[in-house]
């Protein structure tokens, strides 16, 4: 059988592409995972959120439902085998939806990551001659071309920023060039180049940062636990936020990457090292980072929790060069730093490009080097337009806010009711996991994660966060930008995503045979 769903004749599938075998997936997990999220995000979100007790949330959200959850995209991918939309397809017609809605979040936050990496790459070259001076808050400023850290109220402008022209073209070549060139040329090769060069090279960072006099301060700033913060929503919202964004799930990544996996893989196995190495590269960022802050806070006499920016972009593009200025051998130190942000980024953010293209391509048929243009051209001038403007800063904040908070944790939360609840394919899903990595590790105790207590979480921080949007908005910022990139853009996703699963298809989608359980994984192989 090869016709569409209206019965008119479509395309044969093109033999899937697959990872060189477990490590190449390997190293893509974890390349993906470790990103941003990582050096940028969470040693600012664990300072803000209780610090020290912030571990207790993390802990939780890592075992309950972080790994539950990433266990759940891995069984999806790999035993329905496609891009997002069409896992969702072959689950259920009536979730073919959820598919584009995580294209949808990962179109949306290639855009604003392709800038941050673009401006790690800046200050890479910029820590050479250390260029931001003794004034890295106003060099930053103007880099941006914001007024963020004066008296100027956040508004929209579309003026572009010239000095972040060229350093986002270089990200987004990479994106395109690494795609085009598929899973395992592509993917797998840029990742075992970078993963390890990210690995030593920060290692020798967080080395040279806890030998800095000063850094003890620094760690007590950042594990002393604040008990009382346990108490408090925000805190935990903070955790499963990160959870998701730094292990890659809910989104389509870790589904599409699983689906690209050869029918004997040890998923569960690989999902604990993912998910483990990727939580141990987390705390040594915060080791890292706050050694770092500790060091500046000795230097100028004050504690560590006087120092104003540790947070968002300001904690790495603007505190980390004031430090970097500061310390003996800054230029070098300022060099690791940044280029492990880039390459970190960069190997996430063509996991995230990894979502849409594939998706866009099983759809209408079209080529993968075609439709990596089709689709990356117009995020690139997005990137550009929104977030390499004077009010790109502002405009990336409230994206982020909204894609993750409301967008992943929403798309979680849908996939394990209906994968659950609504479609029932928790135990056939669990036997999949079991057989194919050869196991019984994953028992009942996974159902009742992904069921009850994940699906409840989540549930709950969506209703507490959508809340707190409608009733507070968000950082103080007017309603007209929290119109535009936060709801806006969250209602343009929905129609967006209607339109796309509306489309049909140019592919044989409905033409699949999941890997028969029964038959001998060998023989399972071979045919494949
Ligand atoms: N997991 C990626 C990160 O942490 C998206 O940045």
């Amino acid at each position: 059988m090869s016709s569409s769903t209206d019965g008119a004749p479509a395309a044969r599938a093109p033999e899937r592409e697959q990872w060189s075998g477990q490590v190449g997936f390997l190293f893509a997990a974890i390349g993906s995972a470790i990103g941003l999220g990582n050096i940028w995000r969470f040693p600012g979100v664990a300072y803000s959120n209780g610090g020290g007790a912030f571990m207790i949330p993390y802990i939780i959200a890592l075992l309950f439902v972080g790994i539950p959850v990433l266990f759940l995209d891995y069984s999806l991918g790999h035993r329905l085998r496609g891009s997002a939309p069409a896992v969702f397809r072959r689950l259920s017609r009536r979730f073919e939806w959820l598919g584009w809605w995580q294209v949808f979040i990962c179109f949306v936050i290639m855009t604003y990551y392709a800038v941050v990496v673009a401006w790690s790459l800046s200050y890479t070259v910029f820590s050479v001659t250390l260029a931001w001076g003794d004034d890295a808050a106003g060099f930053f400023s103007n880099y941006v071309g914001t007024d963020r850290f004066g008296d100027a109220a956040p508004s929209f402008s579309i003026a572009p920023m010239t000095g972040v022209i060229i350093p986002l073209v270089i990200v987004w070549a990479f994106g395109i060039v690494t795609i085009s060139r598929g899973v395992s040329n592509g993917v797998e090769k840029a990742n075992r180049i970078f993963l390890p060069l990210l690995v030593v090279m920060f290692l020798a960072l967080v080395v040279r940062s806890i030998l800095l006099p000063g850094a003890t301060g620094g760690l007590n700033a950042l594990f002393s636990p604040d008990w009382s913060s346990l108490g408090d929503f925000k805190v935990w919202m903070a955790a499963f936020a990160q959870i998701f964004f730094s292990l890659s799930i809910g989104f389509g990544i870790m589904l599409t990457y699983a689906s690209y996996l050869r029918p004997r893989s040890n998923l569960v196995g690989t999902g604990l090292v993912a998910a483990f190495a990727n939580s141990s590269f987390e705390v040594l960022a915060g080791i890292g980072v706050f050694s770092t802050l500790g060091f500046m806070a000795h230097a100028q006499g004050i504690a560590v929790g006087e120092i104003d920016k540790i947070s968002g972009p300001s904690l790495a593009f603007v505190t980390f060069p004031t430090v970097i200025a500061q310390m003996p051998g800054g230029t070098i130190f300022g060099v690791l730093f940044f280029a492990s942000f880039a390459m970190a980024g960069l190997t996430s953010f063509i996991s995230i490009i990894q979502v849409v293209v594939p998706g866009v391509s099983e759809k209408t048929g079209m080529s993968i080097p075609r439709t990596t243009l089709l689709v990356c051209l117009p995020s690139a001038a997005l990137s550009l337009l929104l977030f390499g403007t004077a009010s790109g800063l502002f405009d990336l904040d409230i994206v982020d806010a909204f894609i993750n908070n409301i967008g992943v944790v929403g798309s979680a939360t849908i996939t394990c009711i209906g994968v659950t609840w609504v479609l029932r394919r928790a135990k056939p899903l669990q036997r999949h996991l079991n057989l194919v990595s050869e196991t019984r590790a994953v028992g009942a105790w996974w159902r009742f994660l992904i069921a009850v207590v994940a699906p409840l979480a989540l549930a709950y921080m969506l209703f507490r966060t959508v809340r707190s949007y409608v009733q507070d908005g968000y950082e103080g910022y007017s309603g007209a930008m929290l119109g535009a990139f936060g709801w806006g853009m969250l209602a343009l996703g929905a129609i967006i995503v209607a339109v796309l699963s509306l489309t049909r298809w140019r592919t044989p989608v409905d033409d699949f045979t999941p890997i028969d359980l029964d038959a001998p994984l060998a023989a399972a192989e071979e045919e494949n």
